[in-house]
């Protein structure tokens, strides 16, 4: 029997307005495109699906549309944890949804926090530090070049070929203009040269499946972008689609990469679907 199901999300046309906001403050949220993907593919199971935008509207939406299950893909609007904040509403509605919770959603949003997780477990992730403050003293057991991105945004919000730091100035000279910018902890990472491959997977437990390795097609972009899966690729370029997929790879490296999107999955608590992005460092 179809269920009634309700898809939450932010629309970018329905995004609030604020003052000094940046031209790529709201690049993380979605499309009505998208809505109507996810709506036609749930009443193409027998569902019926309704959009209701993710805000505090939903605490009076939702007790009238009664739903049997809530599809979320909410990325909230403000806030360190915001991700989370419409997982907690439905918990506190008593009304269940599907994807990861409240807890994960708050982690992996926080890049550094993830970090250290996947470091406790000793998952492969680059070397990094956090700054508060451009002026800080540099860990000396970092080496350059360096990789200067906001601690908590998506969508390669302040990721472009400027990110990239070959030196202490230019690192310098990133951190105040991102600190600037992002008004967050600027995370720095060891930067890794090669190519970029993200593995999706679903469902949990013995039931989980991974979908084929997805491959950025870096040599159909401008060197302008310099080999960095950019804010501009993720925005003005979307639609191209340049990927290859499956990912020319060989058998024990696509298991390698399901072995630590598993990993990745189940130590910071995903639920039902999630995507694990990759730099396959290069050994030269
Ligand atoms: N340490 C790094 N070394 C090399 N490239 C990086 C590094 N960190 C990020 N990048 C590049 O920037 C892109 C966006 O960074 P990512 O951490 O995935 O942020 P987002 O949450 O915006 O996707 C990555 O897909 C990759 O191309
Ligand atoms: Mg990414």
């Amino acid at each position: 029997m179809g269920l009634n199901i309700a898809v939450l999300a932010n629309l970018k046309r329905n995004a609030p307005k604020y003052e000094g906001m940046s031209d790529d403050a709201w690049d993380d949220l979605d499309s009505d495109t998208t809505i109507d993907a996810i709506c036609s593919a749930l009443a193409a199971g027998g569902h019926t699906a309704t959009f209701l935008e993710g805000n505090l509207s939903l605490i009076e939406e939702l007790p009238k549309l009664k739903p049997d299950l809530c599809f979320n893909i909410c990325e909230g609007h403000w806030g360190d944890s915001r991700e989370s904040h419409v997982p907690a509403l439905l918990e506190m509605l008593r009304i269940p949804y599907t994807g990861s919770g409240v807890l994960a959603l708050a982690l992996t949003l926080d890049k550094p926090m993830t970090k250290r997780v996947l470091a406790h477990h000793r998952l492969p992730t680059p070397e990094f530090q956090v700054f508060d403050a451009a002026d800080e003293p540099l860990d000396p057991a970092l080496r350059f070049p360096m990789f200067v991105k906001p601690s908590r945004e998506g969508t390669g919000m302040g990721v472009s070929a400027q990110s990239i730091a070959r030196d202490e100035a230019e690192l310098r000279g990133q951190l105040r203009a991102q600190l600037a910018r992002y008004r967050q902890p600027i995370l720095v990472e060891r930067f890794i040269r090669g190519r970029e491959l993200t593995v999706g997977i679903l469902g949990n437990g013995e039931g989980i499946r991974f979908l084929s390795p997805l491959e950025v097609n870096f040599a159909a972009y401008p060197d302008s972008e310099a080999d960095v899966y950019t804010n501009r690729m993720k925005t003005e370029w979307a639609h191209e689609f340049k990927y290859l997929c499956p990912a020319p790879l060989q058998p024990a490296q696509v298991a390698e990469l399901n072995r630590l999107t598993a990993a990745v999955f189940r130590v910071t608590g995903c639920r039902d679907v999630a995507r694990v992005d990759f730099r396959l460092e290069s050994s030269k």
